[in-house]
């Protein structure tokens, strides 16, 4: 399991650094807590990780901004006192102190007001331990590190990043008042290429459209199976999937086995949410009918704005016989982490001579070879029916608006896309 494997480099890189820099004064409990944080971090993960907190709460619970790090944080609270782990963290000098120091490494970054420091669990100048787990600012951090051992593995894609490497040249150094992970200057073509393999494990595989239209369907089976309540809670009252989002010991029931049990469920009301599921089995697949890349560099907002305007007019176009229940508009952001940054710009550097001193790194001083743009967009029509005139109207009427729009149509979307 990857978790262990988080852990274990977030104390790898720590204990480095331990060594690297005395003067630090990193403790083994600071250690320990890092490496707590590494395995704890994804405890909030629901069905299909990010397809539930990116894609199925925000569409069953409009407005409610939850996100997989606050599932982890209300996990890790509550499988501690279930567990009675009280004593477990006692045993190891974990008190509170450092317990508010794990948790805010799981709930991810705070807002500082007039620059404050709006930590609990460690002073400010323990700051850079903060983004080993999870690093915000400029995304380099040992989560990605395993993520992409385990699907380059798993995908047959080369891994050029090496963060053995990256870690022989971590030095914490002071930059405007923070005290950040910097690299050896000679290493940014290396971070550079880091994130040109996020950016291919995100095109070849977690953005494909083929799995993209997978999730569409789980995402629609999960949200007709959502007014039904099909989870257990400890007093034995069932309520919603969604609802377990709210309810821990009712949360650790949820897992990818929700497919197969709304799919050998009896209840009627289940019905067309088994159908959908039934689909995937059979790859009867929602169709995808077209597919653009925005040209112009555009944000992520405005980019989900585009989805509700394709619709309408699709819709519109189709004079009533196309509804919004026929078709999916899915806009995939392709990007280096930082919607439309460059990610290295928040990378400080030092040289050899001076091993002490943060320094930006010009990117036509690393090659002039490296990209301009830093995120792309794709916008795909999706057809979830399985007669092909409904699904050739909805893909020219797409290509109308592509046209009308000034947007490049991708030149071919294979026929049959359920042959993956
Ligand atoms: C497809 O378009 C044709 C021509 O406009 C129309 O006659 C037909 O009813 C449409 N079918 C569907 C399913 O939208």
């Amino acid at each position: 399991m990857s978790v262990f494997r988080v852990c274990h480099l977030a104390g790898k890189l720590t204990r480095t650094l331990q060594k690297r820099q005395p003067g630090l004064d990193i403790t083994n409990k600071d250690i320990l807590c890092v490496e707590i944080a590494g395995l704890c971090h994804d405890l909030g993960h629901g069905p299909f990780s990010h397809l539930f907190d990116s894609k199925f709460i925000p569409t069953a619970k409009p407005g409610r901004e939850w996100k997989h790090e606050d599932g982890s944080v209300m996990m890790f609270n509550f499988l501690r006192s279930d567990n009675d782990l009280e004593q477990e963290f006692q045993k190891y000098g974990l008190d509170d102190n450092d317990i508010a120091f794990i948790v805010e490494q799981i709930a991810g970054p705070k807002k500082r007001n007039n620059g404050e420091w709006p930590y609990k669990g460690r002073e400010k100048a323990k700051e850079y331990l903060y983004e080993v787990v999870a690093n915000k600012r400029n995304g380099i951090d040992v989560d990605k590190w395993d993520y992409f051992a385990r699907d380059c593995h798993g995908l047959g894609i080369q891994n050029t990043f090496d963060h053995n490497r990256f870690m022989k040249f971590a030095r914490v150094i002071m930059v405007d008042d923070n005290l950040q992970i910097c690299s050896r200057e000679k290493e940014a073509e290396t971070l550079y290429s880091m994130f040109q393999i996020r950016a291919t494990l995100h095109r070849r595989a977690y953005q494909h459209r083929v799995s993209n239209a997978v999730q569409a369907m789980i995402v629609d089976a999960l949200i007709i199976a959502d007014k039904t309540k099909l989870i257990p809670k400890n007093d034995r009252s069932l309520i919603s999937i969604s609802d377990c989002i709210d309810y821990p010991e009712a949360y650790t029931r949820l897992s990818d086995s929700i497919f197969h049990v709304i799919l050998m469920s009896i209840d009627k009301q289940l019905a067309e949410a088994r159908a959908i599921l039934q689909r995937v089995l059979r790859r009867k697949l929602y169709r995808c009918v077209g597919e653009t890349n925005p040209k112009q560099t555009t944000s992520k907002d405005q980019i989900k704005e585009l989805r509700t305007k394709i619709m309408t007019y699709i819709i519109g176009k189709s004079g009533g016989k196309l509804t919004k229940t026929d078709l999916y508009v899915d806009t995939v952001c392709l990007d280096y982490g930082s919607d439309t940054e460059n990610p290295i710009n928040n990378v400080c550097f030092y040289s050899k001579n001076n091993v002490d001193k943060a320094i930006y790194i010009n990117q036509e001083k690393v090659s002039v070879m490296l990209p301009n743009v830093f995120a792309e967009h794709i916008i795909r029509l999706f057809y979830k029916n399985t007669d092909s005139e409904g699904s050739r109207n909805a893909s020219s009427y797409f290509h109308q608006w592509c046209e009308e729009h000034g947007y490049q149509q991708q030149s071919k979307i294979p026929d049959d896309v359920t042959a993956i």
